[in-house]
């Protein structure tokens, strides 16, 4: 009993020290940032994963783009089974191969990761195989006037964890799973607070407002959602559901931004949504762009030729109110 005691406060001692880990990221010499967002992508190549990734090219070289951004899903079915698994290269290194797209890439996991080995893919082994990979659970970019803050989303659902029969999953470094999810509640809230940046992007997998097949995701709805709509941040931009799809929220500026189309797609199981917030929903393979001085952010969506599908953009104010 003293053991278990002593224990709980060690623990509590080093999770409340905690803070979410920056990495800086500068902007260009012009004041811009572009960069690409993909989610649910690697299947060697499979299912329009490589027309998307051309695309991304393409895209990516018009836009002169800074880095790329994973919402997760990186390797199917069951993520890395090692720092040696061979999906490394032939469902990244070997897929997104345009110039363009030798920049960073921003990775978050996502719940097929983490049936896998989810060491692996955090793992700087990685990194050195193909130096544009990083992935971290939950982490923060600032690039100046915008701060991106990636949350690991996959243990905040219930069910990867009442029903465990159906898959088995790599809980290392997440339990006691109360603990974890308070502790990076608290972390991001802090971290929102503190932040000076006029624009402040969110990144997580699942998804918060969504129509597609998994719908809404209701533990970050009650426990995410609220966090990041007393922070005023301005974009929530997340994979999981395999479509493209944007929802403006009514009771707050926040735009939810669905980039899950990196390969299978076509689901045809889409929900209907309050016409006055379903800005776009698209139900096949593509990806996202966004472009964002200090005055103007701008989104764009692409399907497999390239066609832009869906833009939309917003505004503030040069000097901030601070
Ligand atoms: C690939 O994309 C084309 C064009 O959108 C689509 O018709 C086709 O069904 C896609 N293939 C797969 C396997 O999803
Ligand atoms: C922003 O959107 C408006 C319509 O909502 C459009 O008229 C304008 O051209 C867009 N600006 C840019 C830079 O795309």
């Amino acid at each position: 009993m003293r053991l278990l005691v002593v224990l709980i406060i060690t623990q509590c001692l080093v999770y409340s020290s905690a803070v979410l880990q920056s990495f800086d990221h500068a902007p260009n010499q012009d004041g811009s940032l572009s960069f690409l967002v993909i989610g649910d992508w690697g299947r060697n190549g499979a299912y329009n994963q490589s027309q998307v990734a051309f695309q991304m090219g393409v895209v990516g070289e018009q836009l002169d783009i800074d880095f790329v951004i994973s919402t997760g899903d990186n390797f199917y079915d069951n993520g890395l089974k090692g720092i040696d698994d061979s999906s490394f290269h032939h469902s990244f290194t070997k897929i997104y191969t345009a110039p363009s797209l030798q920049k960073q890439w921003y990775n978050v996991l996502g719940n097929h990761d983490y049936r896998g080995d989810v060491e692996a893919q955090l793992s700087p082994v990685l990194s050195n195989l193909d130096n544009r990979w990083f992935c971290s659970r939950s982490y923060i970019v600032n690039a100046e006037f915008v701060e991106f803050f990636f949350v690991d989303t996959t243990p905040f659902v219930d069910k990867y964890f009442t029903q465990p029969e159906d898959h088995v999953y790599d809980w290392r470094g997440i339990r006691p799973r109360n603990h974890y999810i308070s502790n990076l509640l608290k972390d991001l809230d802090m971290s929102l607070k503190q932040s000076n940046a006029k624009w402040k992007i969110v990144v997580g997998h699942h998804t918060i407002r969504s129509a597609g097949h998994h719908g809404d995701t209701e533990e970050l709805v009650n426990h995410l959602l609220p966090i990041l709509e007393a922070n005023n941040i301005d974009l929530y931009m997340n994979g999981h559901d395999h479509c493209l799809q944007h929802i403006s929220s009514l009771n707050s500026e926040i735009q939810f931004l669905t980039s899950g189309g990196g390969s299978k797609s076509w689901g045809g199981d889409v929900s209907w949504w309050k016409p006055e917030e379903m800005k776009f929903y698209y139900d096949g393979q593509g990806f996202m762009s966004v472009h964002v001085i200090e005055t103007e952010l701008n989104i764009a969506f692409y399907d497999v030729f390239g066609n832009v599908l869906h833009k939309w953009n917003t505004s503030k104010q040069l000097h901030s109110t601070l």
